[in-house]
């Protein structure tokens, strides 16, 4: 219980207006312009009922893929890669309209304003309990203390709770600022290979590790993605 409710506080992070894909954030006209699009430029690879690849579009695999994170991470997705072979080719209304529709589709409520690209960000996709622990294997971002045990093994320590990123690769140094802002965690995470991505691991750094969480007893893993020192000593 505790861990939700810290969930619940740092949600307000995301935005002043945060709210989540349950509080009727397209119109029923505007899931209806998606519907076309979706008939027109989707289903012929989806199918009309949206479970291609797996459910990539609907269902706990959708869910799984796009939870704890905001809706702008899957309109960007959806944008800059669909429809395959022919990405950004139909305009950000067309794809906000297909938005809509895939939300409608997941049961999630309309409401009487339509989804705009300004509202993407503040938008959280989350069951219907609200928000929870990410998935396992997402890939994450947290930020701790660099150590390693007596036998090697490299951990970070004092580290935030796991938050969604979609960029593997290394935060620009106005994004590690903002994330050494934040107050020390409790969470401890097994790093494994860190030399994999960073030549000289910055031991007793704050660091922010990206990597795919392995959640498991004691302590969670992560197969890392990138390394950054944030500061050179992990004062408290
Ligand atoms: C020509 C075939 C084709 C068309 C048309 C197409 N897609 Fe896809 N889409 C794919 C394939 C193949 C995958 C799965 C492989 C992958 O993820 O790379 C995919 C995956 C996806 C995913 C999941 C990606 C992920 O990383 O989770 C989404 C979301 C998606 N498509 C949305 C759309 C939407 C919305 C449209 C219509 C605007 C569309 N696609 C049109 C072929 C297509």
């Amino acid at each position: 219980m505790a861990v939700v409710l810290c969930l619940a506080a740092s949600a307000g992070a995301w935005g002043q207006e945060a709210k989540s894909v349950w509080d009727g954030v397209y119109s029923a006209p505007q899931a209806a312009r998606g519907e076309a699009v979706y008939a027109a430029e989707c289903s012929r690879c989806h199918r009309e009922d949206l479970t291609g690849y797996n459910n990539a579009l609907i269902g706990g695999h959708f869910m799984d893929r796009w939870r704890e994170d905001t809706l702008e991470s899957f309109f960007v997705l959806v944008r800059n890669t669909m429809p395959r072979g022919a990405p950004q080719s139909l305009g950000d209304q067309a794809y906000l309209d297909v938005v809509a529709y895939v939300l409608q589709k997941n049961a999630f409520p309309a409401g009487k304003g339509e989804l705009t690209t300004a509202e993407l960000p503040q938008v959280r996709v989350q069951g219907k309990q609200g928000p929870a622990a990410v998935p396992d294997f997402s890939l994450v971002s947290v930020v701790g203390c660099l150590s390693q045990t007596a036998d090697g093994t490299w951990m970070v320590t004092a580290g935030t709770e796991p938050v969604r990123t979609r960029n593997p690769k290394d935060s620009s140094a106005g994004e590690l600022k903002a994330l050494g802002a934040q107050a020390p965690g409790t969470h401890l995470f097994k790093l494994m290979d860190p030399a994999s991505v960073a030549a000289n691991p910055p031991k007793g750094h704050r660091v922010e590790a990206k990597g795919f969480l392995i959640r498991q007893p004691g302590a969670d893993s992560l197969n890392p993605t990138s390394l950054q020192s944030i500061a050179a000593d992990c004062g408290k």
